[in-house]
């Protein structure tokens, strides 16, 4: 079996993860050490001493060609699907590891790192759970999961989306958080023990929390950015552990964009003393006709915005989500988009050469 095909072997690395692997998992910069081929995004980051990666599902990685340039390319993975609650915890005391060790187990073999996606969202979620928290067993199948994935994953995980998309200002909260059923079960209380277990059970891990909309300069954007500096703020003072904002940055070309703007955003984030990670990223051009013109617009913004976020702050992370147009979930909407580094062919676009002029800068 070839050192990139290692997914038939799922059963055995999956043992090595139960036991185990190498010590200190640590900040995702911590692959940069050993050797990358010379002329792609992870030694171009890594040179510059950031992670580059790719969100990944592990059917994907079921074509050689595809597995190979995910593992010459990046430093980091995310599984976009199979860590979720919805395909891990099937019933309160049943879980299912399967597709997840196979993508962690490709990711050991090819010396990456893997960023987790994601411990607490209120989406993709299995049948039983709202329900069940509701009735008062909220900490406890909490504590569980927690427990159960950071344990599981402790030696793979660099780097961890403790809690996805808990704003939502346009619930009319004054606290600006969605009105989840997570919300509902526990109040605040959900967000801060989601913190403390991850603090716990994965003490060397980075501890995130991952939000979209605060790219832009609409007023929706701004919405946002107010409600997660809230949180961020709240969190803090309650004495929890959040190292990282994760950025999504779901862009879209012709959206309303302001580096000045996102410069006082990251200049927020640095005093609440929250370093910015970009872990979705992703530039739709849909709204450009030809793909010559898609293309030439869709690398300016990934080099506008990385440009604003990398000279502007100590961002050290910076993930797609894809590496090719063929995997990405917005061809779901608009088969002709062209948004990710590399087409559906894996020939590199404009994009991929703004990615490595950005990162050499
Ligand atoms: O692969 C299976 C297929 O075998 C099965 O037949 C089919 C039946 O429904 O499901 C397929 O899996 C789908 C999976 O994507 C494929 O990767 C799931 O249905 C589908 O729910 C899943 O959607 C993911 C979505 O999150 C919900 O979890 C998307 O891939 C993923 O890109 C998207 O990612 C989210 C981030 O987690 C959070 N930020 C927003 C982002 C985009 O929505």
């Amino acid at each position: 079996m070839t050192r990139r095909q290692v997914l038939a072997a799922g059963a055995a690395a999956a043992t090595w993860l139960v036991s185990g692997g190498p010590a200190g998992a640590g900040a995702c910069t911590g692959v940069c050490t050993t050797e990358a081929d010379a002329g792609t995004l992870r030694a171009a980051a890594c040179r510059r001493g950031r992670a580059f990666g790719s969100g990944v599902a592990t059917g994907e990685l079921a074509n050689p060609e595809y597995a190979d340039l995910v593992a010459r390319q990046c430093a980091v993975v995310v599984p976009t699907w199979e860590m979720k609650w919805g395909q891990v915890h099937k019933a309160p005391d049943v879980f299912d590891f399967g597709s997840c060790d196979r993508l962690v187990a490709f990711a050991r073999v090819n010396g990456l790192g893997v960023r987790g996606h994601t411990l607490v969202w209120h989406r993709n979620h299995p049948e039983w759970l709202p329900a069940r928290l509701a009735g008062g067993g909220w900490r406890d199948i909490l504590a569980s999961h927690v427990a159960t994935l950071c344990g599981r994953y402790r030696h793979a995980v660099c780097s961890w989306d403790v809690v996805n998309e808990a704003v939502e200002p346009e619930d009319g909260r004054s606290d600006g958080l969605r009105d989840s059923f997570w919300l509902k079960a526990a109040g605040f209380g959900y967000l801060r023990t989601a913190y403390e277990l991850a603090a716990e059970y994965a003490p060397e891990a980075e501890l995130v929390y991952n939000d979209y909309g605060c790219e832009g300069d609409a007023r929706w954007n701004h919405r946002r950015r107010s409600a997660v500096l809230h949180l961020l703020e709240r969190l803090k003072k309650a004495g929890v552990r959040v190292d990282a904002l994760g950025m999504q940055s779901h862009l879209r070309v012709g959206d309303a964009f302001s580096t000045r703007s996102l410069g006082r955003f990251l200049a927020d984030l640095a005093d609440l003393g929250v370093k910015p990670i970009v872990t979705e990223l992703e530039v739709r051009g849909d709204r450009i006709r030809g793909v010559h013109d898609k293309d030439r617009a869709v690398a300016a913004l990934y080099r506008d915005y990385l440009e604003t976020v990398l000279t502007r702050s100590n961002c050290d992370s910076v993930v797609t989500w894809g590496l090719s147009d063929r995997h990405s979930w917005r061809l779901d909407e608009d088969p002709t988009d062209r948004p990710l580094p590399f087409d559906s062919t894996l020939r590199a676009k404009p994009a991929y050469e703004a990615l490595l002029a950005v990162f050499g800068k």
